[in-house]
């Protein structure tokens, strides 16, 4: 037997769904909203790739709703994955980084999930083209928490809209699948609906996602450690001795190993595969850190648990903690079990 597959017995990502959805492990619209997805990721590695060629990059010339300048390209993936979404007529409810509040779809007529979303991960790397990605979660409709808000409570926003940032704001064990898809030197969608991380990779010969890696695993232990040091004096003593430990190199005579390239993205699907230890802290400056639990935090932690690893903010399960606001930040250290939990001891 060859030892590559032939073509005809790879697996696409269209034809797994098919098979989960024949087994019920999810159902039509969720398959739906997810090829949707994947048809959006398609789009924004094209954009990604040829962002030089066709005038986007650079910066929009807005200041988002989280008080970052916005890439040209940001827009663009919000976009993208926006139209996509509405198109897919099964979804009831978008929250993205790019948007200031949640948005009804009216065109969704069944299914109605809420998909949260980080359109472009990491776009600050887009003129420079190293690896970006987006990431998402998607959540069934909260519709009973919807009955008892109570929208007269002043809040600023209009009723429709506080109706959906409460149906919006779920913790991440309620998630039913989480992705993303890392735009590097290979196209990479990574996807679990519950039942273990599948990886699927983009074969440019003919634009679809050819799985490529079943039930990841991450490794129990890594010593790939993944942090801006560069807030290192801003961080509190525990943190600074459990990254002082790091250097030391011990008995093995070994260090760990220092790797960051600034995109969630990239920097997790690498302690996915090698093993090892990510984390954005908070410090004297960001006193929630800078990674926002909806659609950064939670998908990643989700997807992490199922390929046996652990997501905290350093004393909490990410998936445990319940959203009070939509673009809300948290502490993140995700990775292999042994790493998080010698961190969770520092930090205690
Ligand atoms: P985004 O580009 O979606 O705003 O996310 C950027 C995040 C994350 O991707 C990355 O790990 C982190 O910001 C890098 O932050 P620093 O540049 O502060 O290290
Ligand atoms: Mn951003
Ligand atoms: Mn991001
Ligand atoms: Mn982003």
């Amino acid at each position: 037997k060859s030892a590559t597959k032939s073509s005809y017995e790879l697996l696409t990502l269209t034809t797994w769904l098919l098979k989960q959805e024949q087994a019920g492990v999810i159902d039509a619209e969720l398959t739906i909203v997810l090829s949707s997805i994947s048809m959006a990721c398609k789009q924004i590695a094209s954009l990604v790739q040829r962002a030089g060629i066709s005038n986007l990059t650079g910066v929009q010339g807005a200041v988002n709703v989280q008080g970052e300048d916005q890439k040209k390209l940001d827009v663009v993936s919000n976009e993208v994955f926006s139209n996509c979404l509405k198109s897919s007529g099964r979804t009831g409810i978008i929250a993205s980084e790019e948007e200031d509040v949640p948005v009804a779809v009216e065109e969704s007529y069944s299914g109605n999930y809420i998909v949260v979303f980080d359109p472009l991960d990491g776009s600050s790397n887009i003129d420079a083209a190293v690896s970006t990605g987006s990431i998402f979660g998607i959540y069934s409709p909260n519709d009973e928490c919807l009955a008892d808000i109570d929208i007269d409570d002043g809040s600023t926003l209009d009723s429709g809209t506080q109706k959906c940032v409460v149906s919006v704001c779920q913790p991440g064990s309620n998630l039913l699948a989480a992705g993303y898809c890392m735009y590097s030197s290979s196209v990479i969608f990574v996807l679990t609906v519950g039942k273990g991380v599948y990886a699927f990779t983009l074969d440019p010969m003919y634009g679809e996602f050819v799985l490529t890696t079943e039930k990841v695993q991450i490794p129990k232990a890594g010593k790939i450690y993944s942090f801006n040091e560069g807030n290192y004096q801003l961080w509190d003593d525990k943190l600074k001795q459990y990254m002082d430990s790091l250097k030391d190199p011990g008995p093995s005579g070994k260090p760990y190993s220092a790797r960051y390239i600034g995109s969630l993205v990239g920097d997790f699907h690498r302690t996915l595969l090698y093993g090892g230890i990510y984390g954005y802290p908070r410090d004297k400056k960001s006193k929630n850190g800078k990674l926002r639990l909806l659609y950064e935090c939670a998908p990643m932690s989700f997807i992490v648990e199922q390929a046996g690893g652990k997501g905290s903010d350093g004393h909490h399960r990410i998936l445990d903690i319940q959203p009070q606001e939509i673009h809300q930040r948290v502490p993140l250290f995700i990775g292999s079990v042994e790493e998080v939990e010698k961190l969770e001891k520092f930090l205690a």
